[in-house]
């Protein structure tokens, strides 16, 4: 193998490996999950069948999606360990930081969890996936005083996510409303998550590790992060008049507006296309008009600003208000991100195995040489 290295701070010009699962061209503002239209995904499917794409490259049959949603309802129940451990958690953490730990922890009651097999691979994709749900609903009833509420393998993915939060069944909105944001962060190529979760994966490493690794990346603010950071700057912000001279003020410091921006979008995000339509009336029906508005204006001032530069809203912009206008804690919002992404991890991190090759770049030592070394009582 020839070696010819060049510095690309960042990976943006450098092609990991090959994947079959999302194609984005980020100058016309397309997302496709296995060939199939973001927004068609989002009008159509749910999360269950769009995760069954991810993981077999096509989309199931009814006896397929039926086995496969099966699978994914026999796992909703954590071990009882896990139960206790959440009773165990600070009632202040960040809801993150609990997560984080959390999915780690599931490896400890897993007897497969070392086990590389593709199939065992596949079993614990689905129990994490189907997991993590009761893991956040949990520790969000558990910081707030109340009683766990029972996983129900009855239920579909987002209505028992739903039902284990807040103890009562999700309206048809709002059931709708978590199955498209759902299905709209379930993948998106190699991000950064997703990479971290790949390096993991290529050292021959396990599925949990893989997964822990990505959510402590997805935790930053320039990544899944800004979703919860939107919120605030609203929140701050707090009403029309103050949205020209917040925004402005911050630009001309040079201060980066959350939400807006994508290393790989130079045209508006399509998910954040498809939110944007679709909030507009879950804010109306909830009371949250205001708040959308507000984003609205947002949006205009920064397409003059700095839309030239390709700088447009990203995915976390929209997704902010939805969150919000369904009534979700803002500290929630990133682990909702987690809780459909996993279906992305553990897609890659199966099809990467398929070929694997540990991920190991190198860096430009730019430090000195031939260096003395000085004993302590000569420093
Ligand atoms: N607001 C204002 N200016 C911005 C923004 C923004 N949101 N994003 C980029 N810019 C400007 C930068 O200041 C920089 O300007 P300069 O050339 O004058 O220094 C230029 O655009 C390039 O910015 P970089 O950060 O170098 O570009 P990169 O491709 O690394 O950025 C990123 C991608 C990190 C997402 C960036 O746009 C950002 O920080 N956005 C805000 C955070 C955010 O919304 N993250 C969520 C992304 S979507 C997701 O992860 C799910």
């Amino acid at each position: 193998m020839t070696f010819a290295p060049s510095l690309d701070l960042g990976l943006v010009n450098t092609i990991a490996a090959e994947s079959k699962m999302s194609f984005i061209d980020g100058t016309k503002g397309v997302l496709e999950y296995v060939g199939i239209d973001i927004d068609s995904l989002a009008r159509n499917s749910t999360f269950e069948e769009t995760t069954y794409l991810l993981w077999n490259s096509r989309l199931p049959n009814q006896s397929e999606l039926d086995e496969f949603t099966r699978q994914i309802q026999a796992e909703y129940d954590p071990p009882n360990e896990i139960w206790d451990l959440i009773k165990r958690i600070p009632t202040d953490a960040v809801p993150m930081h609990a997560l984080r730990t959390l999915v780690s922890a599931l490896s400890l009651f897993d007897p497969e969890a070392d086990d590389p097999s593709p199939e065992a691979n596949h079993r614990k994709s689905i129990r994490i996936l189907a997991q993590c749900p009761a893991l956040i609903a949990g520790y969000d009833r558990h910081r707030k005083g109340k009683d766990f509420v029972e996983p129900d393998s009855s239920l579909g993915f987002a209505e028992n996510f739903v039902t284990l939060l807040t103890g009562d069944k999700p309206t048809e909105t709002m059931q709708k409303a978590m199955d498209v944001c759902l299905i709209l962060h379930a993948d998106h190529g190699f991000n950064a998550s997703t990479f971290a979760a790949l390096v993991t994966i290529s050292t021959l490493s396990d599925m949990y590790s893989a997964v822990t690794t990505a959510i402590g990346t997805l935790k930053g603010p320039l990544h899944g992060g800004a979703n919860e950071a939107v919120m605030h700057m609203l929140k701050e912000i707090g009403e029309m008049d103050k949205v020209e001279p917040f925004i402005k003020g911050k630009l001309e410091r040079k201060e980066k507006i959350m939400g807006f921006g994508h290393r790989v979008y130079k045209a508006i995000d399509p998910r954040a296309t498809y939110l944007k339509t679709f909030t507009k009336q879950l804010a109306e029906d909830t009371g949250n008009l205001d708040l959308y508005e507000m984003s609205n204006k947002i949006e205009t001032i920064m397409k003059a600003a700095v839309g030239a530069r390709g700088i447009h809203p990203n995915v976390d912009f929209y997704s902010a208000t939805t969150y919000y206008s369904l009534g979700l804690d803002i500290d929630l919002f990133t682990p909702l991100f987690v809780m459909s992404r996993i279906s992305g991890w553990a897609g890659h991190c199966m099809e990467y195995l398929q070929h694997n090759s540990l991920i190991r770049p190198r860096c430009d030592y730019v430090g000195p040489h031939e260096m003395p070394y000085v004993a302590m009582e000569e420093r």
